[in-house]
C-alpha cells in the first residue's frame, strides 16, 4: 500500500485546498480526503472501485477506466504536487477529517419521503453512511405495529391493539428480515392510517431525529410531519412502471418469481393508500428538493443528494 498527499496548488474557492489519497495495490485509491478553502472536509470511501466499473478521481478530475497516476504524472500537472507519506501520517490526517466531518454533521437532520420502491432506502442508507449519522427507516415502525396485530391474529383496524403495539415499538430493535415480508407492508399501509398510531410513532421518531450526532430518516411524511426543520428534505420518486420493473427484478435476483401486473397493481394500490389518507398523506414538502429516480441510477441520485447536503453543511460551515 502506497499513501500519497497531493496538494492542489490552484488558487479555486471552489476547489479543495489539499487532496489526500490512499492508493490501493491495484492501482486504484480506495480513500480520499479534501480540505476545503472555508475549513470543510470531503471524504470518500471507494472499497468497491476496484473493478475500474466507478469513477476514480483523478488529480481532481473523473476518470473513469484509468488507473490511478504514477506520482511523476501528477507532478507534471502544473495544478497538483505529490509526495509519498508515511502510513501513520495518512492515518492521523484519515482521523482528523473524520473528527472534523462529525463536528460539522452534528445536529444534522435529512429528511426523505417517496412512494414505496423509489429507492429512498438505499439513498438514505448511502447518506447515512457517507455522513456518518445515524439512520431509520420509518417505514420498519408502522410494518412493526402491523406485524405484532398480525402475529395475534387481531384485525387491522382494532384501534387500541394497535396503539399498544405502537407503544411497544422498540426503535433499536427492529428486525427488518422479518419485517420486509411483503404482507407485512401491505398490512402496515393499513396500520399507518389510525391517526393515535401515527402519533406514538412519529413521537419516538423525533427523539431518534434529535439524538447525536444526527440522523437520516426515510419514510412518507418525514420532511411534512416528523421532522418539519430537517435541515434537508428529499423527495424521492419515480414511475410506478418504473417500481413494479425494479420490485420485479429484485424478487428474480432472489431466485423468486411474479407477475409485472400484480405487482404494479399492488403498488399503486399502496400509492393511492398512502397519498390519499386523511392524516400525513404522502406529498413533497414544500421545501423538498426533487428526486425523479426513473430514468436515474440510484449512484446519480446519490450525487445529487451530496451535492445537496454539501451545500448546506458549506454554508453551516461559514455561519
Ligand atoms: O416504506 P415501507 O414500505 O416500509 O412502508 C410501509 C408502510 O408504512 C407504507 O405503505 C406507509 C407507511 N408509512 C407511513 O405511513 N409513514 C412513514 N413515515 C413510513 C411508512
Amino acid at each position: 500500500m502506497r499513501y500519497v498527499y497531493v496538494h492542489w496548488q490552484h488558487d479555486m474557492p471552489e476547489a479543495p485546498s489539499d487532496l489526500w489519497y490512499e492508493i490501493a495495490d491495484d492501482d486504484f485509491q480506495n480513500r480520499t480526503i479534501e480540505f476545503y478553502a472555508d475549513g470543510s472536509v470531503g471524504f470518500a470511501i471507494r472499497s468497491a472501485a476496484f473493478d475500474g466499473s466507478e469513477d476514480v478521481e483523478v488529480g481532481g478530475t473523473r476518470n473513469s477506466t484509468e488507473g490511478f497516476p504514477d506520482l511523476a504524472e501528477i507532478n507534471s500537472d502544473s495544478q497538483f504536487k505529490a509526495s509519498e507519506v508515511a502510513a501513520a501520517d495518512f492515518e492521523r490526517r484519515w482521523g482528523e477529517a473524520l473528527a472534523s466531518r462529525f463536528r460539522m454533521t452534528t445536529g444534522l437532520t435529512i429528511a426523505i419521503d417517496g412512494p414505496a420502491g423509489a429507492g429512498k432506502g438505499t439513498l438514505a442508507r448511502r447518506l447515512a453512511d457517507h455522513y456518518r449519522l445515524n439512520l431509520l427507516d420509518t417505514g420498519l415502525t408502522y410494518r412493526a405495529v402491523a406485524h405484532k396485530l398480525l402475529e395475534l391474529g387481531l384485525p387491522l383496524d382494532n384501534v387500541s391493539a394497535a396503539e399498544t403495539a405502537a407503544r411497544q415499538v422498540d426503535l433499536s430493535n427492529l428486525d427488518r428480515t422479518v419485517l420486509s415480508a411483503h404482507a407485512v407492508g401491505e398490512a402496515a399501509s393499513k396500520v399507518a392510517v389510525i391517526p393515535t398510531v401515527r402519533r406514538i410513532l412519529v413521537e419516538k421518531q423525533r427523539a431518534f431525529a434529535k439524538a447525536p450526532p444526527g440522523a437520516v430518516l426515510d419514510g412518507r411524511d418525514i420532511g411534512t410531519v416528523v421532522c418539519p426543520d430537517a435541515d434537508i428534505k428529499l423527495y424521492v420518486t419515480a414511475s410506478a412502471e418504473v417500481r413494479a420493473r425494479r420490485r420485479l427484478a429484485e424478487i428474480e435476483s432472489m431466485g423468486g418469481s411474479a407477475d409485472f401486473a400484480t405487482i404494479l397493481a399492488d403498488i399503486e394500490r399502496r400509492d393511492e393508500r398512502d397519498m390519499g389518507r386523511a392524516s400525513s398523506p404522502l406529498k413533497p414538502a414544500a421545501d423538498a428538493h426533487l428526486l425523479d429516480t426513473s430514468e436515474m441510477a440510484i449512484e446519480a441520485a446519490f450525487l445529487a443528494a451530496m451535492a445537496i447536503v454539501d451545500g448546506v453543511l458549506a454554508k453551516r460551515n461559514k455561519a
